[in-house]
């Protein structure tokens, strides 16, 4: 678990910072009870990707790859934001220069309030037209036939994330990219930083603090790797006070 000091270092360059961008992966889900993808029970360890998450899948079997969105969605809709989620949003009311950026399809964020986020990998409560590019949003959890048809032309609908393989949204993508350059800080925050290019977010920071109970690739990288669930770490250097200065990196401790 995450020290005082170590919180208190945190939070002094977090005082230090005028603008603050943060990238969430599945890891802030977790205390909500939201599988993550390549952890302990982890959803990439029992289903495969390529026959669930990619445009070749849905061309070959739509109706197995929706009803494992709608089983997703069902997962999601029993369960509720967590702390972690909540001190996201109350920083973004409370901060004009902030960032949100997901690589979450679950839509907890705007469920705990975050207004302005910036989804990378889309979102699984939106769906679109893979004929004529109609987009709707809903929250059902089931439909009389799969894939549901296009309400326009009549083609398949499918649900609007990115699959592997599919480029990010361009427009997403460049705004994520001019957030973190302009951010004099990045919180990294439960992602296992695998997979690009969200990932490369990471090394385009100035400064970076990383929130996950476990360590990653980008653990020894970064200004701090504070070790601990978002949903505890979060609320304690969010809310908590400012402190005197600091820049990044932060000064090694001397004995
Ligand atoms: P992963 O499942 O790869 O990693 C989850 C990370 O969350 C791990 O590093 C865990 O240690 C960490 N974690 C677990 N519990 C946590 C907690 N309570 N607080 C903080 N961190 C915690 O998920 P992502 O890195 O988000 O893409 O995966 C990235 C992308 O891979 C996903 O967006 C998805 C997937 O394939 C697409 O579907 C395109």
């Amino acid at each position: 678990m995450v020290s005082e000091r170590e919180l208190a270092a945190a939070r002094r360059l977090l005082a230090a910072a005028g603008s603050l961008a943060a990238l969430t992966g599945a890891g802030v889900s977790a205390e909500s009870g939201v599988p993550t993808f390549r952890g302990p029970g982890g959803l990439w360890r029992n289903f495969r990707p390529e026959e669930l998450a990619t445009p070749e899948a849905f061309a070959r079997d739509p109706r197995t790859v929706w009803e494992w969105y709608l089983w997703r969605r069902g997962l999601i809709a029993a369960t509720e934001p967590n702390a972690g989620h909540r001190a996201l949003a109350a920083w973004e009311q409370q901060h004009e220069r902030f960032t949100l950026i997901t690589q979450n399809v679950d839509g907890l964020h705007d469920r705990a309030g975050s207004r302005r986020i910036l989804k990378l990998h889309g979102d699984l409560w939106q769906e679109r037209c893979s004929g004529c590019g109609y987009q709707r949003r809903n929250r059902a959890l089931a439909y009389p036939a799969l894939p549901p048809p296009c309400p326009d032309c009549g083609a398949p609908l499918r649900p609007s994330v990115v699959w592997f393989g599919e480029p990010l949204p361009r427009m997403v993508w460049a705004e994520a990219e001019r957030a973190v350059a302009q951010a004099d800080l990045l919180l990294v925050v439960g992602t296992a930083a695998q997979v690009y290019p969200a990932a490369g977010l990471v090394e385009q920071a100035r400064c970076a603090i990383e929130v996950n109970p476990a360590s990653t690739p980008f653990s020894s990288r970064v200004a701090l790797a504070l070790t601990g669930p978002a949903g505890e770490v979060l609320p304690a250097l969010l809310t908590g006070g400012r402190d005197k200065i600091t820049t990044c990196p932060p000064p090694i401790p001397t004995a």
